[in-house]
């Protein structure tokens, strides 16, 4: 599907760092016409709109944390249209779940990502139900498709995530907007910090998008070890579920 790019809006979470600021810019670099860039820290957004300022793509700084229903309702009060939906934002606490706090570390990352991704999807629905060949993109992980134990609840969460991806495909599916889950292995991020894997930049995590985007794909392993482990699960799932389990040792 070719993409007049020039002509959409896109509204991305968690825009300010990791993938999410990979996909500012490669937006940016395919000449979009807007780019909402949200976030918690409202101060890292408006810094952003001014140092990626540019003639082609108007950038717009808004505070939107995704377990705020407050944010939410804000931000879908200013957003009358919207062609790109990129639920990005997440977080990753390394748990499993019979340590003594992790009750509390599962609520935060099932309130971030899933919950956030839910509630905000739902709220710009009427704005992105005007789009013309726009696309709602979860950012889930390779660990939502198989679960690995050093990250029990965050996976737990990118699971519900990408059960959410595939419900919300059908019900949208009379409506022609793409509804595209991702699903990345170790990428070069705050989030991987001291993780000891090869990892692949948010840059290429982001071409990989938008070119599915382009190509109207719905499942996206967009580096070499999710490719990889998917091809496992794919083969055997309980193959891959044992082989993350053996990294508890
Ligand atoms: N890196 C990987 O290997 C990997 C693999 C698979 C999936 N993913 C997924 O990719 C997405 C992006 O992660 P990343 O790797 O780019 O990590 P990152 O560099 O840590 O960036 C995470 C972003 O999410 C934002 N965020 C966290 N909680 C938020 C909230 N409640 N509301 C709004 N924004 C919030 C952060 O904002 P602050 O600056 O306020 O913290 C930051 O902008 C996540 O969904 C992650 O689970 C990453």
């Amino acid at each position: 599907m070719s993409i007049h790019w020039q002509d959409k809006t896109a509204l991305i979470t968690g825009a300010n760092r990791g993938i999410g600021l990979g996909l500012v810019q490669a937006l940016i670099n395919k000449g979009i016409k807007r780019i909402y860039l949200t976030g918690r820290d409202f101060a890292a957004q408006q810094s952003l709109a001014i140092q990626l300022k540019n003639p082609a793509t108007e950038l717009i700084a808004l505070q939107l944390d995704v377990t705020s229903a407050k944010d939410i309702q804000q931000a879908a009060a200013t957003i009358s249209q919207l062609d790109f939906l990129f639920n990005n934002a997440g977080i990753a606490t390394g748990s499993g779940f019979i340590a003594e706090n992790s009750g509390d570390i599962a609520v935060q990352e099932m309130a971030t990502n899933y919950f956030g991704p839910v509630n905000l999807t739902r709220a710009l629905l009427p704005a992105l139900k005007k789009s013309s060949g726009g696309a709602i993109v979860n950012v889930s992980s390779i660990a939502g498709i198989a679960n690995m134990p050093l990250l029990g609840p965050y996976s737990a969460a990118k699971a519900a995530l990408h059960s959410f991806t595939q419900c919300l495909r059908a019900e949208l599916a009379k409506i022609h907007l793409l509804v595209q889950g991702v699903y990345p292995g170790p990428i070069e991020t705050r989030l991987t910090e001291g993780f000891d894997l090869p990892k692949a930049t948010p840059a290429e995590v982001a071409d990989v998008v938008l070119a599915a985007i382009e190509n109207g794909e719905e499942d996206v392993f967009p580096d070499a070890m999710s490719l990889n482990w998917y091809e496992t699960f794919k083969a055997n799932p309980k193959q891959l579920e044992k082989e993350y389990a053996s990294w508890l040792g």
